[in-house]
């Protein structure tokens, strides 16, 4: 019996690989030029399928060149920015992704920069690193706690909830900004804003996790960190074009924010490189998902959906 083909963009860990190479007929990336050449890939492999990363643009020229046979595109990703929906949607292909795998690694990964960014992590291991550490000291630079302060969070979906749940236990009183309001076993005693300005003038602390979309591209502007009380923390988990990179150096500069926690970037890898410069900012190189846990959770996910599309079924976790 034949099985489904699939290109893979990417490299992806071992398992991974050897679980879907279990499954489907599978070619893999083996040159750092393959992610590039994936409708040139696609259409060698004859491939039913295609799995792609974050980072691979699927445009709608792309989708178009894509063989006539192709079903499927699987994001090994909860973000789905970089895939034109609406082309694929018009070419009748199912998209899937990985939703569930993600939100305890990227939870995580946003409490890991709420506390870095409050207790100034980065600008006393810059001390460290420059050799500038004289012993213990009562007096310099400070942190602050998080405990007693309010968390404004942005999207309290799946990874917002569970950043909340994951606050409570630092004492942080969680306030949210959602579409819509949750049921009250959802919010778990949060309170809800019907708006940003209202959610952020209430918050000490912000942190975003809701989808790049046109309402989110660049939320975090001048006049929204306006809103905030001076010195406030920002942290993003999310997708950095919801950030004006502009706007919050400028905030990170003036001391309006004492600090920043980001894990992704506009443009990323091509950052803004004036964050470096910032000891309040603590960044990391979107790292969110990458625990081997999470990374072959992941793969699992992708790998069960995969089948059911290809076996006629709904899959469990669809975009389009
Ligand atoms: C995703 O899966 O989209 C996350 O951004 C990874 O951190």
């Amino acid at each position: 019996m034949t099985r489904p083909r699939l290109v893979v963009s990417r490299p992806l860990p071992e398992s991974v690989e050897n679980r879907l190479a279990a499954a489907f007929d599978c070619a893999f990336a083996r040159s750092p030029d393959d992610a590039g050449r994936l409708a040139e890939r696609a259409e060698t492999h004859r491939a039913d399928g295609l799995v792609v990363c974050l980072n691979d643009p699927v445009t709608a020229d792309l989708i178009a060149r894509l063989p006539a046979g192709l079903k499927v595109i699987a994001t090994y990703s909860v973000g789905f920015n970089h895939i034109d929906l609406e082309a694929a949607r018009a070419r009748g292909l199912t998209v899937i992704y990985t939703p569930e795998a993600v939100t305890e690694a990227t939870a995580d990964c946003a409490i890991l920069l709420l506390l870095a960014a409050c207790r100034q992590a980065h600008a006393f291991q810059l001390q460290m690193q420059a050799g500038e550490w004289r012993g213990w000291s009562g007096t310099g630079l400070l942190g602050g706690d998080p405990g007693g302060k309010r968390l404004g969070i942005v999207g309290m979906g799946r990874i917002g909830r569970a950043v909340a749940h994951r606050a409570r236990a630092f004492g942080l009183d969680i306030h949210y900004f959602a579409r819509h309001r949750l049921s009250a076993a959802q919010e778990a005693g949060a309170t809800y804003h019907a708006s940003l300005e209202s959610l952020f003038r209430a918050s000490h602390i912000v942190s975003l996790h809701t989808p790049t979309t046109a309402e989110t591209r660049g939320m975090i502007n001048r006049t929204s960190l306006s809103w905030l009380p001076d010195g406030a923390v920002l942290v993003n988990t999310a997708r950095g074009d919801q950030v004006v990179d502009d706007d919050l150096i400028a905030a990170l500069h003036s001391g309006k924010l004492a600090a920043a926690g980001l894990d992704v970037f506009a443009g990323e890898p091509d950052f803004d490189r004036r964050y470096l410069d910032l000891p309040n900012a603590f960044l990391l190189p979107h790292i969110g998902t990458s625990t081997i846990e999470t990374r072959e959770l992941m793969g699992e996910h992708l790998a069960g959906d995969l089948a059911s599309v290809f076996a006629g079924q709904p899959p469990r976790w669809r975009i389009a």
